[in-house]
């Protein structure tokens, strides 16, 4: 049973004797309290393990295609060394992310630089960096990036970045492959792009990329998109398969979520038999790296209840945004209560200040975040053991787009990302400062 209560949880995830979460050998309950919260903690072998798999797949089924990490799911210095120091190369969205890339250690000729909307700065910034290439989203990034790289007497590698107008069944907000996209070139715009490309003597092709979605679940999505842009890979060497596959937030996502090694292999096939042998093949997964690895920590502030239960906790949509932005969906638990499915708790500790109200072992609570917004719900639904005030709980599967799109907001200073494995933690970011919240105010 312990098992299926965990089946979100990071590799090596256990509840002790008494029914304590544990995570990366560390008591997460004494986890939030050396650490504080809301607390990003992200168990390393979990993010070793994940970038293995993808490199140890790819290597098996197309040997030297170029794997990497789209940064953006969680630009930390710690999280991309452990994936630098794995071999995969780093996918970066401006010039700050491009900038950290460099900073935790990956050669420029690992990098490629996306952007729907690239300025001459992040441009130049990716010239100057010499980095692998740069994905051409449009005609007028194409005309700059030519100038750019011309003025500085460079030639620069380049994809052009392709919507095949396939859709994979995901949130509206990350679904990207569609014709009518921000992202991109449709199929007839990518083939004049490819021409002009080709006469632009600072810019050199190495082919085309697609990204058509997050979180996607269903494999049969990527043929299609491979289909759509087979016939225009005449004379390329490289497709971008764009990344994409999701992660399992719930017990019931776990059950149909495909391996990276299926994933992996459906790729390389649709490539194999819609293109041929000679084309390198690269991919760019996010979420799937470090989704799972990662957890956020927070404490219980206040339970209140009225035509439902809400339970309040220190942190929100600063931390994470994407039940705000996307409907996503988690699982919450209070570290040391455990609620099973059917309703009982597995162990019965917490400190937390013991509410006079008898109240059922395991209650459905709205878990709310402390900012000043409605939508500011991290869980609904939760299914919880007797939450109250001081406890410590836990949402899984927050180490993709959660620390990437931290905020401020309501003034919350940031959360640490505490590393984990082997029994010890150490901080590898620390909180935000209160002085950091004005540190930019100049006037
Ligand atoms: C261009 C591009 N590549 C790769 C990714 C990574 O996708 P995922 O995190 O779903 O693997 C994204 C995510 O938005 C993206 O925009």
């Amino acid at each position: 049973m312990t098992a299926d209560l965990l089946a979100v949880y990071p590799l090596g995830s256990a509840l002790s004797d008494d029914g304590r979460l544990q995570l990366g050998g560390c008591d997460a309950r004494e986890l939030a309290e050396r650490f504080g919260t809301p607390a990003y903690v992200v168990v390393e072998d979990d993010l070793r393990a994940q970038a293995r798999a993808y490199r140890e797949a790819f290597d098996r089924h197309a040997p030297g295609a170029h794997v990497s990490f789209a940064s953006k799911a969680c630009p930390c210095t710690a999280v991309l060394r452990v994936i630098e120091s794995e071999g995969l190369g780093c996918d970066v969205a401006s010039r700050g992310e491009l900038a950290v890339a460099l900073h935790a250690g990956f050669a420029p000729e690992r990098i490629h630089v996306h952007g729907n909307a690239k300025t001459e700065a992040d441009l130049a910034a990716a010239v100057d960096a010499g980095v692998r290439q740069v994905v051409i989203d449009g005609f007028d990034e194409l005309d700059r990036l030519a100038r750019v790289a011309a003025d500085r007497g460079r030639v620069q590698p380049v994809a052009i970045r392709v919507t095949p107008d396939v859709r994979g069944e995901t949130h509206a907000g990350i679904s990207t492959g569609q014709a009518d996209s921000k992202f991109g070139l449709g199929i007839d715009d990518a083939r004049v792009a490819i021409d002009r490309v080709r006469r632009e003597p600072s810019l050199r092709l190495d082919g085309l990329h697609f990204h058509i979605g997050s979180q996607l679940l269903e494999l049969g999505v990527y043929r299609r998109a491979v289909a759509a842009v087979a016939p225009l890979m005449d004379g390329l060497d490289e497709l971008n398969l764009g990344g994409g596959l999701g992660v399992a937030y719930t017990a019931e996502q776990a059950a149909r979520l495909p391996t990276v090694e299926a994933y992996a292999a459906e790729k390389v096939a649709a490539v194999r038999e819609l293109i041929g042998d000679r084309v390198r093949i690269a991919d760019e997964p996010g979420r799937s790296i470090v989704g799972r690895a990662g957890v956020t920590l927070y404490t219980v502030q206040t339970v209140k209840r009225n035509v439902s239960t809400w339970v309040g906790v220190d942190g929100g949509m600063a931390d994470n945004l994407r039940p705000m932005l996307y409907d996503a969906v988690y699982e919450a638990q209070v570290v040391d209560r455990f609620a099973t499915p059917e309703g009982d708790v597995v162990g019965g500790g917490g400190a937390g200040e013991r509410n006079a109200d008898p109240s059922p072992p395991v209650v459905t609570a709205n878990l709310t975040g402390m900012h000043c917004e409605s939508s500011d719900v991290l869980v609904r639904g939760a299914r919880l053991a007797s939450p109250r005030s001081g406890d410590v709980v836990v949402t899984p599967v927050t180490g993709a787009y959660g620390y990437a799109m931290s905020n401020s907001y309501n003034g919350v200073l940031q959360a640490p990302v505490v590393f984990v494995g082997g029994g010890t933690a150490r901080e590898v970011v620390r909180r935000q400062r209160i002085e950091e919240l004005w540190a930019r105010d100049i006037g």
